[in-house]
C-alpha cells in the first residue's frame, strides 16, 4: 500500500532541517486586510477581500507550532493551526501564491466551491512539487451562494498525510445568509475540528503505525487548534457556530448539553428553514451551521462528541498501534463514551434574539437526464493488492471513469456493499439527496458530501453547472481515498 509515500513521510516528519518557528508570519503587504479575532486569542489568521480582490500567500512547511500550550510539530499554511481563514464575496477575484516547503507535492482544492475545475482554480491536478510556487487566480461567480466552504492539499497519495498533518483552513464566502437579521445580530465562531497522531515529544506518527484501512484517527482533538476550548453566548441571545470537520477520518456526532441545536446549513448550502437538533452527524469534509440559543441557566455546558460506529474499526484492530500512545494530550478514540470537546458559558445578556424562519427558497430539482450506479467497497484488485474501490476499481490517474455533459442533471445511485462508511464528496458541484434505500428524504437537501452508510444506497441529483473539465469524486476519509476510492469525472460541452 503506497510504501513509497510513507518514507517521504517518515522522511518528513523525523528531518529537523526543515523545521521553523511557529510565529514566523510570511505574509507580505497586499491589498487583503489582516486582522486577528479579537475574542480568542489563538483562533487563526483571517484575510478579506478588500475592492473584490483577496491576495494571499501561503506557505505549507513542516513547522514547529503550540499546540494547545504545547509544543508540536505539524504541517502548517504560515504557521497557523488551523490554517488562515480566507473571506471573500460572490464576483471577487482571489489570487493565492502557494509556496511549497514540504519534501512532497501539494497543491490547493477549493471543497465546495462552484468553480472551473481547470487551469489555475480548482483544479486538483496541479502538482507544485517542493521548493515551487504555485498563483491560483479565479473569480468567485458573481451568483455564488454564500456559506462556508474551506481549502485542502489534494494531490492523490498524500491527501491523508498533509490533512492529518494539519493543512486545512476555512473559505468564507459572505452573502445573503450573513444578512439575514437574526443571523446578523447572533454572535459568530467558527469551529474547525482536526485530530492529530501526536507522540509524547509532540511529534506526528508515521502512517506506519496507522491504521489506514479503519482511517486513521488521531489521539489529540483539537477546535481550532486548541483542546477544550470555551466559547461564550448571550443569555437570550443566538450563537451561529460554523463547523468544519477538518479531520482525516474521524466523525464527530456532535451535541450540545441541555440546548438543541436549529441547523441553518450544510455543506455551504442554506437549508430552507432551521431545523432543531439535539445531535449533529459530522462526516470529514462536512460543514455545519447551527444557531445555539442562549436560554438555560447561565453555567458552563460541554461540547459534546458522541460515541458512532462508522464500521470497520473492530475487523481491523482499532485506530493506532496500542501500546506507542503514551497520550500526551487527552482525546484518545472511546467507542462508548462521549468524550468532552469544548464548552459553552453565558457570559451576558442580550435582548431577546427570536429564531430566523424563512432561510432562503431552494428549487427542487424535479427531474434528472441520465441515471448512473456507483458502487462502494474495498478487496483485493490485482497489481495493487487491497485497495478502495469504486465499480471495483481502484483510483488511475489516466483513466475517465465518468462522463458528462455541462448542463444536465443526472441521478446517481451510491450503493455501499462493504463493511465500513463512506462519505462520498463531489467537487465542482453541490447534489441534492434524493432518498436513502428507496425512502426520499424529506426536505431536498444540498450538500457536497453525503453519508453513504454501510448496506445503504443514497440517490443524488447533481445539475452539471456552468464549468467543464476533469475533476474528482472521492470517498472523504481521506486513507480511503489515497487508497483508491477516488473516480475521474470529465464535463464535456
Ligand atoms: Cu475536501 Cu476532494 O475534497
Ligand atoms: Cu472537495
Ligand atoms: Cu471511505
Amino acid at each position: 500500500m503506497n510504501k513509497f509515500n510513507r518514507r517521504q513521510f517518515i522522511a518528513l516528519a523525523i528531518g529537523s532541517g526543515s523545521i521553523t518557528a511557529g510565529t514566523t508570519l510570511w505574509f507580505k503587504k497586499s491589498n487583503s486586510q489582516e486582522y486577528r479575532t479579537k475574542e480568542s486569542l489563538n483562533s487563526p489568521k483571517v484575510y478579506q477581500s478588500q475592492d473584490g480582490l483577496l491576495e494571499v500567500n501561503l506557505e505549507a512547511n513542516y513547522t514547529r507550532v503550540n499546540l494547545a500550550g504545547k509544543t508540536a510539530y505539524l504541517l502548517t499554511y504560515n504557521g497557523q493551526i488551523p490554517a488562515p481563514r480566507l473571506e471573500v464575496k460572490p464576483g471577487d477575484r482571489v489570487r493565492i501564491k502557494l509556496t511549497n516547503k514540504l519534501q512532497q507535492p501539494t497543491n490547493l482544492h477549493y471543497h465546495g466551491l462552484h468553480l472551473p475545475p481547470t487551469g489555475k482554480a480548482d483544479n486538483v491536478f496541479v502538482r507544485i512539487n517542493p521548493q515551487e510556487t504555485f498563483i491560483y487566480e479565479f473569480e468567485i461567480p458573481s451568483t455564488h451562494k454564500a456559506g462556508t466552504f474551506w481549502y485542502h492539499p489534494h494531490v492523490h497519495g498524500y491527501v491523508a498525510d498533509q490533512l492529518s498533518g494539519g493543512l486545512a483552513g476555512l473559505f468564507i464566502i459572505r452573502g445573503d445568509l450573513d444578512e439575514i437579521p437574526e443571523i446578523k445580530t447572533a454572535k459568530e465562531e467558527f469551529l474547525v475540528l482536526q485530530d492529530f497522531s501526536l507522540d509524547n515529544q509532540g511529534r506526528l506518527y508515521s502512517s506506519d503505525y496507522m491504521n489506514l484501512m479503519a482511517g486513521r484517527e488521531g489521539n489529540v482533538i483539537t477546535i481550532n487548534g486548541q483542546i477544550n476550548p470555551t466559547f461564550s453566548l448571550n443569555k437570550n441571545g443566538l450563537l451561529r457556530l460554523r463547523i468544519l470537520n477538518a479531520s482525516t477520518s474521524r466523525f464527530y456526532n456532535l451535541s450540545l448539553e441541555n440546548h438543541p441545536f436549529y441547523l441553518i446549513a450544510m455543506d455551504g448550502n442554506t437549508i430552507r428553514n432551521p431545523i432543531e437538533q439535539t445531535e449533529l452527524l459530522l462526516t470529514p469534509g462536512q460543514r455545519a451551521e447551527i444557531l445555539v440559543k442562549g436560554k438555560q441557566t447561565p453555567r458552563p455546558y460541554r461540547l459534546l462528541n458522541l460515541p458512532y460506529n462508522r464500521g470497520g474499526m473492530g475487523m481491523m484492530g482499532g485506530g493506532m498501534m496500542g501500546g506507542r500512545m503514551g497520550g500526551m494530550m487527552h482525546g484518545r478514540q472511546d467507542f462508548n463514551n462521549p468524550t468532552v470537546l469544548g464548552k459553552i458559558q453565558y457570559d451576558g445578556i442580550s435582548e431577546d434574539i427570536s429564531l430566523p424562519t424563512q432561510l432562503t427558497s431552494i428549487n427542487n430539482l424535479s427531474k434528472s437526464d441520465k441515471t448512473r450506479r456507483f458502487t462502494l467497497n474495498h478487496g483485493m484488485f490485482p497489481g495493487v493488492g487491497m485497495a478502495f474501490l469504486i465499480n471495483n476499481q481502484p483510483y488511475d490517474h489516466q483513466r475517465i471513469d465518468t462522463q458528462v455533459k455541462v448542463n444536465t442533471v443526472e441521478d446517481w445511485e451510491l450503493i455501499n456493499t462493504g463493511v465500513m462508511d463512506h462519505p462520498f464528496h463531489l467537487h465542482v458541484n453541490s447534489f441534492q439527496v434524493i432518498s436513502r434505500n428507496g425512502i426520499n428524504e424529506p426536505y431536498p437537501t444540498w450538500r457536497d458530501t453525503v453519508l453513504v452508510r454501510r448496506g445503504e444506497t443514497v440517490k443524488i441529483r447533481i445539475p452539471f453547472q456552468d464549468f467543464t473539465g476533469k475533476t474528482v469524486y472521492h470517498c472523504h476519509i481521506l486513507d480511503h481515498e489515497d487508497l483508491g476510492m477516488m473516480g475521474n469525472l470529465e464535463i464535456v460541452s
